[in-house]
């Protein structure tokens, strides 16, 4: 009796192990139905059929055709089998599929219908992370610590670690690392942050950001880090003054040229459109008339503030 008892549990166990699969994001799962106890049976005597963990039914072949009745909506569409290896291939994988899906081979008698074989699949889903991206929030100078960023996107599952490395040191640098998770794709987004400053006797440096996830490591471009001037304190002082100096200029020659035009304008009262009729009566092309007259309005409006 014991015996027995021990003998069934190990025989379920075993035929429980499920299989692993992995899918892209985006990309294609494929989901086996090994047909060991049916081997020498056609699809045209069986219904062969995928469940998800929620007992939705994902595809149905049923005595040789695709039955779509009992079909979930969620899988419409989603779906192709593959006749010859009995696969079902689920497209645009997302990383809500990850779960586990249960294939049946079901045999129909004149008594009923019995399962001649089911097949567990574990389905897991990866995305790749974006390549780190290094970015600056401010011009880089030798006086002025220089703030980076580094960050990647859309990737699963949670990465494991993210760091700066600077020209040729092993030291991982960089801390306050943020990882966000987007709550429709679930895919993770992640960043860094650092802020630097230029050694004594240092005039460039490089600087490159990697991310480590359980499968892989990815690695942003090589980022150049070069000062803009050695003397840049004193250079925007410098040039803070001839702003200050040009913006001077400029506002008393605008001064001077608005004083100069008050005195014509009253020396000589309404020309602007005396000009204008001339030119027309003189016969000139029609573009040259046409191109004064939209002038007019302007000068016009001009005149009363002349006057
Ligand atoms: C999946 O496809 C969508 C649009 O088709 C795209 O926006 C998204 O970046 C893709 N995701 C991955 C991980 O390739
Ligand atoms: C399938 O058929 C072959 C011969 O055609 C036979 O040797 C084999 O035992 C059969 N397998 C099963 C599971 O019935
Ligand atoms: C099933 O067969 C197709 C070709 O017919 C192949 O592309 C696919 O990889 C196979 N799937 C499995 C799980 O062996
Ligand atoms: C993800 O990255 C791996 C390793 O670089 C690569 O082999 C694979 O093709 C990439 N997959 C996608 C969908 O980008
Ligand atoms: C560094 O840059 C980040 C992103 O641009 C910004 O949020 C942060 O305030 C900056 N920190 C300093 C000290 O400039
Ligand atoms: C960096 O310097 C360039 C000119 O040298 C300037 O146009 C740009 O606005 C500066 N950027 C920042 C973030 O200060
Ligand atoms: C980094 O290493 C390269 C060659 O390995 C060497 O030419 C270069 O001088 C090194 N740079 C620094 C700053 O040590
Ligand atoms: C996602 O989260 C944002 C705020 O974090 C919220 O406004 C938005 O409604 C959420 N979307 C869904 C589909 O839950």
């Amino acid at each position: 009796m014991d015996w027995a008892i021990l003998f069934v549990t190990i025989f379920v166990l075993s035929d429980a192990v499920p299989m692993k699969r992995q899918a892209y994001s985006n990309g294609t799962a494929y989901l086996p139905c090994p047909s060991t106890k049916a081997q020498n049976m056609s699809l045209n005597e069986l219904v062969v059929f995928w469940q998800d963990q929620q007992n939705l039914v994902l595809y149905e072949h049923f005595l040789g055709t695709e039955k779509l009745d009992n079909v979930n909506a969620k899988y419409l569409g989603r779906t192709s089998f593959d006749g010859d290896n009995w696969t079902l291939r689920l497209h645009n994988v997302q990383i809500k599929d990850m779960g586990s899906y249960t294939c049946f081979i079901q045999k129909k008698t004149p008594t009923g219908s019995i399962i001649l074989q089911q097949t567990l699949t574990e389905l897991s889903v990866i995305a790749n992370f974006s390549e780190p991206e290094i970015e600056l929030s401010q011009n880089v100078t030798r006086n002025s610590p220089i703030n980076l960023t580094c960050s990647s996107k859309d990737g699963y599952p949670k990465p494991t670690k993210m760091y700066f490395l600077i020209t040729n040191s092993t030291n991982e640098r960089g801390d306050n690392m943020q990882i966000s998770q987007d709550n429709v794709t679930e895919l993770f987004s992640v960043s860094i942050r650092l802020f630097l400053r230029f050694p004594d006797g240092v005039f460039n440096m490089t600087v490159v950001c990697i991310l480590e996830t359980e499968s892989m490591n990815i690695s942003s471009k090589p980022y150049n880090l070069v000062p803009e001037s050695q003397f840049v304190r004193e250079n925007q002082i410098q040039s803070v003054a001839s702003i200050s100096v040009m913006c001077c200029s400029v506002l008393l020659l605008f001064v001077f040229l608005v004083a100069k035009k008050c005195c014509k304008k009253q020396n000589q009262p309404g020309r602007p459109r005396g000009t204008t009729y001339t030119l027309e009566q003189d016969g000139s092309a029609d573009r040259k008339s046409i191109n004064l007259k939209e002038l007019e309005p302007q000068i016009t409006s001009a005149k009363p503030n002349a006057e």
